[in-house]
């Protein structure tokens, strides 16, 4: 491979931090970035499982640090980067990839869904992403913000309308945030996955409702994980240093849909 190629994507000296890293698409990203180079500090509650993926990183010949983090918790998120900054240096590059489902129709939702998807999805994003650059500004550190959208966040989908609107969200703070950041040498994209088998819709793709539905979406198929390792490094490396405030779909064309 050319080297000037091979070196726009190495993370070597790099510290990556990812929320949510316990299952799904987290622990993806955790490793193809440690793959990539990069020391991966990565965050949950479920701290076990977090262990778990430290091993296999390190089993691969990665650097990753485990640290408990609820993005709902300021405290805790404080804590997390607290101790990211004392053990493995200044944090460069953050993935926010916590987050939740619950679906209901529309007039069914309650305030307790809409504060639970809500919160999650996005006020921990801004929570988070806050506490990033902040530290990136302070540290004199360039640094890449990468916000896990969805499709969802672009186009609405029955049943989904507070998640659908959170993801949204998601891509207006993405392009809120680039837009001041940028001064200070911090980009910030978001990432919309298609759909991905993870734990949050296992249960649906395994069903005859969710079969059904893959008969009739654009590629016939779920995404699979390394489909999403390229655009990550893309958004999180300096191989997409001249993409800022962009939201990029990974969905095999789900959203292109004749009139
Ligand atoms: N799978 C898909 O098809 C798809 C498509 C588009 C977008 N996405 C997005 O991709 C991201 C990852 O989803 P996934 O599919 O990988 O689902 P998943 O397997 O259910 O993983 C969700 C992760 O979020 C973490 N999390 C939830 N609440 C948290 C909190 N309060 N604090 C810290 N971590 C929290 C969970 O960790 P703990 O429970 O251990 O804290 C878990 O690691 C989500 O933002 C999701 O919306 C997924």
């Amino acid at each position: 491979m050319n080297e000037a190629i091979a070196k726009s994507i190495d993370l070597s000296g790099r510290v990556a931090l990812v929320t949510g890293a316990s299952s799904g698409l987290g622990a993806h990203f955790a490793t193809v970035l440690a793959q990539a180079g990069a020391t991966v500090v990565v965050g949950a509650r479920r701290v076990d499982r977090l262990q778990t993926l430290v091993a296999s990183i390190e089993a691969e010949g990665g650097k990753a640090l485990a640290v408990a983090m609820d993005v709902n918790d300021k405290a805790s998120v404080v804590a997390a980067f607290d101790q990211a900054e004392a053990a493995v240096g200044a944090v460069a590059i953050v993935v926010n990839n916590a987050g939740v489902a619950d679906s209901a129709r529309f007039v069914d939702s309650s305030e307790e869904q809409w504060d639970f998807v809500v919160d999650t999805n996005l006020r921990a994003v801004w929570r988070v992403s806050r506490e990033a650059s902040a530290r990136m500004i302070k540290a004199g550190i360039s640094g890449s913000i990468v916000n896990i959208a969805s499709i969802l966040g672009l186009q609405p989908g029955v049943s989904n309308s507070l998640y659908a609107t959170a993801k949204a969200g998601v891509i207006q703070l993405t392009k809120s945030a680039a837009l001041e950041l940028w001064r200070n040498n911090v980009r910030v994209n978001a990432l919309c996955p298609g759909y991905f088998e993870t734990e949050i819709n296992r249960d649906f793709f395994h069903s005859e409702k969710g079969q059904q539905y893959l008969g009739r979406i654009q590629p016939r198929r779920l995404g699979q994980m390394h489909e999403l390792s390229m655009p990550l490094l893309l958004l999180a490396s300096d191989a997409g240093s001249f993409l800022n405030g962009v939201a990029l779909p990974v969905d095999g064309g789900h959203l292109v849909q004749s009139l």
